[in-house]
């Protein structure tokens, strides 16, 4: 028992060695917030019931905002100080942040109008829900950001203009239909360069809260998202085709995927997810789409609490792809249906692509409530190999393996337990 405890430590010490050397490689440090260009206060009173009814059009600050961001000198920030501002649609400019204080909220008006993209298909569902610009975008920026430890909502649970329902319920209706809902995401960030997110808290998003796609040196820490009463398609972060990406110290409580990373554009690397909080929807999820490849993500010091899936890594045979080096470490999971779902699925007959997911391991991992644990593959054996060290699994979980290799040392030695609270702070 005590060389066992001692070969535990020794190999501890080496997993937090490793630590540092995986995952993105940029020397990251806590962001600092720019210097601001123009400050602006809200004009308008706090009219919750306005807004909320079916005619939002007589507050509007996007004008105000979009003029002071465009007018920004590069390296600086538009603050919005205080009160509560309405807005449509915004572009954060290359070089330019937005800094939403403590004292301030940015509320997306719910008018599709304003997000249509020109097919007036925003707000209704179809089959490839595409029909709405985002509320905040940012394209082919260097060094832009989003500050602040103000509120964004993108009142996802108000009635949207003329349509007497909600997004979220849109998006309800048009997955019970299996289509798409034409919904703005609350962030798109796409083939842009050193872009910061930090402190800010981002709320009910009309669909994901930030969707990342072609980002190099991307830094998200502090970053609160909350969307309690969403649907499953109301995301955390998504992420495709990116690389040198850390997402950090951040609590992410959504009824869908609290972070995805998928390359169906480019490949995703390079990728450490460290100190996050994950509650409600599911976890973290790689693959589905992995055309391009991921390689190389690391996530470590993680709690996640009342999850339908913690941990997941996915692929099929139309737009699988080389999943591998994906590493898990220090996580606890308490109240998980499913703490670990690896799972291939031939989803089409005539789909030649091969999933595979080489080199996964995990490292320290306690699963304080039952679950169910699922490695399945596709074709080959070892079309999944995945490495376990000190890992702790409730008593009576369920462990299901198919056409893969789990090697290492797992347990089913613990009863109900709490995630520590000293795991992510
Ligand atoms: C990303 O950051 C690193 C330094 O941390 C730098 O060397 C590299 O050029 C940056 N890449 C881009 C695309 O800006
Ligand atoms: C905005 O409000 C703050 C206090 O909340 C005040 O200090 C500042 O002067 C105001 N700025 C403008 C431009 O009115
Ligand atoms: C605005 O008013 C609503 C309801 O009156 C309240 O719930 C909300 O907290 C207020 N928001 C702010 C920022 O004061
Ligand atoms: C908002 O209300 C005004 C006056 O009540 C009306 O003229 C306008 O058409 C309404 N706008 C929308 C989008 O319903
Ligand atoms: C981004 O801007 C920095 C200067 O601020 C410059 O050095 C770098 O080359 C730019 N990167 C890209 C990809 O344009
Ligand atoms: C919206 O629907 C609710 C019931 O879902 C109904 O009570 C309300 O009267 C409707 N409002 C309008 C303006 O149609
Ligand atoms: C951002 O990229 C996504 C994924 O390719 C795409 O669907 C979306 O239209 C892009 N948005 C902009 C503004 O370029
Ligand atoms: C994040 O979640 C944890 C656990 O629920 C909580 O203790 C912590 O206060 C949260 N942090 C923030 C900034 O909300
Ligand atoms: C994990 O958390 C511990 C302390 O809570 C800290 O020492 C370590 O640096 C963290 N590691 C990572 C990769 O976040
Ligand atoms: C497995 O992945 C880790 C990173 O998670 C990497 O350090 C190691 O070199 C990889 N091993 C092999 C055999 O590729
Ligand atoms: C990633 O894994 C592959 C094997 O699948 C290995 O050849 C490669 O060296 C690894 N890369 C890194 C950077 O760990
Ligand atoms: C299967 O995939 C092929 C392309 O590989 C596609 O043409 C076909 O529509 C797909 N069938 C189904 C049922 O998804």
């Amino acid at each position: 028992m005590r060389q066992r405890m001692g070969f535990l430590a020794i190999f501890a010490v080496l997993a937090m060695a490793h630590v540092a050397t995986a995952g993105d490689r940029r020397t990251i440090t806590e962001p600092k917030t720019p210097d601001i260009c123009t400050s602006l206060n809200a004009t308008s009173e706090n009219d919750t019931a306005a807004i909320q009814s079916l005619n939002a059009t007589s507050k509007d600050d996007t004008a105000a905002i979009q003029k002071a961001l465009d007018s920004c000198d590069t390296g600086k920030a538009v603050a919005l100080s205080s009160g509560i501002f309405y807005s449509g649609p915004l572009t954060i400019p290359s070089g330019v942040s937005l800094l939403v204080d403590s004292g301030a909220t940015l509320k997306a008006i719910p008018n599709p109008k304003l997000y249509d993209k020109g097919a007036d298909t925003c707000g209704t569902i179809d089959n490839l829900g595409v029909g709405c610009k985002a509320f905040i975008t940012i394209l082919k920026a260097n060094g832009s950001g989003i500050y602040g430890k103000g509120t964004i909502d993108g009142q996802g649970g108000a009635h949207i203009n003329a349509l007497n329902i909600t997004w979220w319920k849109l998006s309800k209706i048009a997955s019970e239909e299996g289509k798409q809902q034409n919904s703005p995401m609350l962030i798109q960030i796409n083939n842009s360069v050193d872009i910061t997110l930090y402190q800010i808290v981002l709320r009910n998003s009309p669909l994901s809260h930030v969707a990342i796609s072609e980002a190099n040196n991307l830094t998200i820490w502090s970053v609160i998202v909350y969307a309690k009463h969403a649907s499953a398609r109301q995301n955390g972060f998504i992420l495709d085709g990116s690389q040198y990406v850390t997402i950090a110290h951040s609590n992410i409580t959504t009824i869908g995927t609290g972070i995805a990373i998928s390359a169906l554009l480019a490949p995703s690397q390079r990728i450490s997810v460290r100190d996050i909080h994950f509650s409600r929807g599911s976890g973290l999820t790689i693959g589905s789409p992995a055309n391009y490849g991921i390689n190389i993500v690391r996530v470590s010091n993680i709690t996640m609490t009342i999850l339908r899936n913690g941990l997941q890594i996915s692929g099929n045979n139309l737009n699988g792809g080389l999943i591998r080096n994906i590493s898990y470490y220090n996580i606890c999971m308490y109240r998980v249906y499913n703490p670990i779902v690896m799972e291939m699925v031939q989803i089409n007959e005539t789909g030649s692509r091969t999933p595979e997911f080489k080199n996964v391991t995990i490292n320290k991992m306690w699963t304080g409530s039952r679950g169910s644990f699922v490695f399945h593959g596709i074709g080959k054996s070892d079309a999944i190999t995945v490495a376990m060290n000190d890992v702790h699994i409730a008593r009576n979980s369920a462990w299901s393996v198919t056409n893969a290799q789990v090697t290492g040392n797992w347990e089913y030695d613990l009863t109900e337990r709490h995630c520590p609270h000293n795991v992510n702070n």
